[in-house]
């Protein structure tokens, strides 16, 4: 209200002299985002956003901050659709991919933009694991190996969904219990996952799951990140607080081994420019077309950590990324191939986005040297990630 008055007597002097009307425009429109800002409230807005192939509805969730930055999430495979936070002179851009209708993520699912991804995020050698002396037989979408939870994972089924109170933000939650031998896990898993977005820039992702049956779980989230809103992310800058690396073969499989990223081309130790080096006839990025690598963090005790800092020096926009976990995926979007049109009509060429996602390490429950993703019966599955925004 103060600042509508404000507006109005800052026009009148500038009316007051015509011949700056040109200033006289600039006033109008900064004084008018001034007001627009202060204003906002935080909110949430539930609407609905249509229905799959098989009849079933999708709600579409609409989360505002105080500060205006604005998040859209819908039930239909957890998809975070937009993101849009301001740049450094405070214009916003939606920094996601994604399409702007259903029928887009419902009939393209390859790239899981945006999306929940379980029960595991990231392969699985040859899909086939064994617990407790048994071996379970995962759905191959991958090649010879199980990605993401299967051909019907966490991204493709429809949530259902309820605003819930969070202190500082607003928040929407999601549930979906996964039936016993769903994609060829053991155990009714019933899982859960908050969405927040608080009063201080940071989209706050809370898992949980229980199963009754011991089984194997690693969930994460697969937004595309382009903090320029378009063009390629090789000229975006990274940190990522990992001093190794888990080196994979040419099915994106992990060796086992845990690599040392000093003198490769893995080392994102200090703020690097993606591209210097993605192209290097390195083995590691043949392999990964790019980078499509789990690096192993260096953490700190058990609570949230810096896991990486992605930043784009055109628009100052600053990602930082906190997690529980022990893991993080950096994929470079190299699969990306122009054959999307994305949404407000742009075109994903290769890199137009990059995925932070936060896991153990893939094909863990081969691997029993890393740290474990087996799930008890009776124990609580949590894990929580953080993305948080701002510029400089
Ligand atoms: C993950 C994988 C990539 C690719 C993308 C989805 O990040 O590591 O190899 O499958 O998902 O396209």
């Amino acid at each position: 209200m103060a600042l509508s008055l404000l507006a109005a007597r800052t026009m009148k002097q500038f009316l007051r002299c015509g011949k700056h009307s040109g200033l006289l425009i600039v006033a109008i429109l900064v004084t008018n985002q001034a007001v627009s800002m202060a204003a906002t409230k935080q909110h949430i807005k539930k609407e609905s956003f249509g229905k799959t192939p098989d009849a079933q509805e999708v709600d579409l969730y609409t989360l505002t901050n105080k500060n205006g930055v604005e998040a859209r999430i819908m039930t239909y495979g957890g998809i975070v659709l937009s993101l849009k936070v301001p740049d450094r002179t405070g214009k916003q851009g939606d920094i996601v991919l994604g399409y702007d209708n259903l029928e887009g993520y419902v009939k393209n699912n390859g790239p899981y933009f945006g999306a929940i991804i379980g029960r595991y995020g990231n392969r699985i050698a040859k899909g086939t694991f064994s617990l407790n002396g048994q071996q379970y037989n995962l759905a191959r979408n991958n090649g010879e190996n199980h990605l993401h939870g299967g051909i019907k994972g966490f991204d493709k089924i429809v949530w259902k969904g309820k605003e819930v109170k969070r202190v500082n933000g607003v928040a929407v939650s999601l549930w979906y219990t996964s039936t016993d031998g769903e994609e060829g896990y053991p155990g009714n898993l019933s899982v859960s996952v908050v969405y927040t977005l608080t009063n201080t820039n940071q989209l706050k992702i809370e898992y949980s799951a229980t199963t009754d049956k011991d089984t194997v779980v690693n969930l994460t989230h697969h937004s595309y990140f382009n903090l320029a809103v378009e063009g390629s992310i090789v000229n975006h800058q990274l940190m990522i607080n990992a001093g190794r690396f888990t080196p994979v073969d040419e099915g994106l499989i992990p060796t086992g081994e845990l690599r040392s990223v000093k003198g490769t081309p893995m080392d994102f130790t200090q703020n690097t420019q993606i591209g210097s080096r993605i192209d290097r006839q390195d083995q590691q990025l043949i392999f990964g077309k790019g980078y499509d690598h789990n690096w192993v963090l260096n953490r700190t005790g058990k609570g949230l950590s810096l896991a990486a800092r992605l930043s784009d020096r055109g628009s100052g926009r600053v990602v930082e990324v906190f997690t529980t976990e022990p893991g993080l995926q950096f994929y470079s979007g190299n699969f990306l191939d122009g054959s999307i049109s994305g949404k407000g009509g742009h075109v994903y060429q290769k890199r137009y986005g990059l995925c932070l996602e936060t896991q153990h390490f893939p094909d863990s429950p081969n691997k029993p040297a890393f740290p474990s993703t087996v799930l008890k019966r009776g124990k609580k599955y949590s894990s929580t990630t953080i993305y948080r925004f701002s510029v400089k």
